[in-house]
């Protein structure tokens, strides 16, 4: 989308350090709690939402692998695959899963990864060393081609709210579908509520054109209805 996505697909994760908005997810193949993962094939054909935790049995990453599985289906209605990960051993993770069954009944239905050797967090960028040695919460989103679209951090002392992934994920999906961006707190925005807003104008007769036109408040700030 002209005007509004960065153009350039390749990674340049070996000059930066780790892949950022804009690179094809790294070829990485690892174990999870429902086999090996071999990325990016495994993310071929869906949104993904992979999102790393500091570790199995910690109070705040439990409430949030609550909340993940209690959204799992409102993610799966949009095309959306989610996969945990942490530097825990599998068997942490499938002892800690059968915990929350048990005492929470609440079932994972999602897969997540044992990267116990912290390989394919440091080369995604989510072990930061002044946190400590375990991933951050970090959250990538990528696309059905494996392109990486969104990433979040939060500290361990602060647990992830669904609702806004979610919203993102469905935010990239209108964005790709409108070729327009989308307003903070879509879809109640204070100034254009569930309007989406289109591309900046990039040349003068274009400007000129906006210029007090309905639903511009100036010849930089347009916005639309999305399409039915
Ligand atoms: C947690 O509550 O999720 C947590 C606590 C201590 C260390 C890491 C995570």
């Amino acid at each position: 989308m002209k005007g509004f996505m960065p153009e350039n697909n390749n990674c340049d994760c070996e000059t930066q350090g780790f892949p950022l908005i804009g690179d094809q997810f790294p070829e990485i193949s690892i174990h999870s709690t429902h086999g090996r993962l071999n990325l990016p094939e495994d993310l071929k054909g869906h949104w993904t939402v992979l999102f790393s935790h500091p570790a199995d049995f910690t109070p705040v990453c439990t409430t949030e692998f609550v909340s993940f599985a209690k959204h799992a289906k409102d993610f799966k209605e949009i095309n959306t695959q989610l996969i945990g990960l942490s530097i825990d051993q599998v068997f942490s993770h499938l002892k800690w899963t059968e915990w929350i069954k048990e005492k929470l009944d609440v079932e994972i239905p999602f897969p997540i990864i044992a990267d116990s050797t912290g390989r394919m967090g440091k080369q995604l960028g989510m072990i930061h060393e002044k946190a400590g040695s375990d991933t951050v919460r970090a959250v990538f989103i990528m696309d059905p081609e494996a392109k990486i679209r969104l990433i979040l951090y939060y500290p361990q002392e602060i647990g992830r709210n669904m609702k806004e992934i979610l919203r993102a994920v469905k935010a990239l999906q209108l964005s790709a579908k409108e070729k327009a961006a989308v307003p903070a707190n879509w879809p109640e925005n204070e100034l254009v509520g569930d309007h989406v807003i289109v591309p900046p104008a990039n040349t003068e007769a274009e400007a000129a054109k906006r210029r007090g036109k309905k639903d511009c408040y100036d010849w930089w700030l347009c916005h639309r209805e999305m399409s039915k």
